[in-house]
């Protein structure tokens, strides 16, 4: 069975950006990032009304976190550790399978920039080789054609396909999985 200690908060740093705690002082952002219906677009998942319900996100991220659960990141920008921009991580471990799903999100303002490549790159790395996870897996929208670029980038291949598997908003949607196995 995988053991993980996520204490110390393992902060992370790539060319451009900080990877670091989210704090309680994040919420304004986190609730910019989930209530933004560009970056929720694909996301299946409620679009946030109020930043009382960024609060309780950010809660429950501290609970993951504390009891080596899952793991999630603030991304900044470097010279502006202060602003979230996106949150990244690995949002459940399945500790005896050595597995983790992996989760990203950015505020539209900085897609493109190729931020999302430079995170993924460095949480694959944190993962395999610090955390010992032997496999990551990413559940997409079909649709969502950036993130299965990001994916492709980062070396994963797409191993499902499952049909209206998830019930959301009144429809069954469709996921893809994706993933990526420890060399
Ligand atoms: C998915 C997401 C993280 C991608 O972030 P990004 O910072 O724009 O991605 P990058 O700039 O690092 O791009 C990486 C590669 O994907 C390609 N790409 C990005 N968006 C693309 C799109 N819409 N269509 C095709 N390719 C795309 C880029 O061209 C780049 O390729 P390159 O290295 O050859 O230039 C971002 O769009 C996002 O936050 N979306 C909303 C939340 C979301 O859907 N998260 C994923 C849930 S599974």
């Amino acid at each position: 069975m995988l053991a993980i200690n996520f204490s110390p908060f393992p902060v992370l740093q790539t060319e451009r950006l900080l990877l670091r705690e989210i704090n309680v002082s994040d919420a304004a952002q986190i609730f910019k990032l989930r209530s933004n219906p560009v970056s929720m677009q694909y996301l299946s998942r409620p679009v946030m009304k109020n930043e009382e319900e960024a609060q309780l996100l950010i809660t429950r991220i501290k609970g993951d976190i504390s009891s080596n659960t899952g793991i999630t990141w603030a991304i900044a920008l470097k010279e502006q550790p202060e602003t979230l921009i996106g949150t990244f991580g690995f949002w459940r471990i399945e500790k005896e399978n050595y597995r983790a799903e992996i989760g990203y999100m950015f505020l539209p303002e900085y897609f493109g920039k190729g931020y999302a490549k430079e995170v993924i790159f460095c949480g694959i790395d944190f993962a395999f080789h610090t955390l010992n996870i032997h496999s990551i897996e990413a559940n997409i929208h079909p649709a969502n054609k950036a993130s299965e670029a990001v994916l492709l980038k980062a070396g994963f291949v797409q191993e499902g396909y499952f049909k209206e598997n998830f019930f959301f908003n009144g429809s069954f949607l469709d996921s893809v999985i994706f993933s990526l196995v420890k060399k």
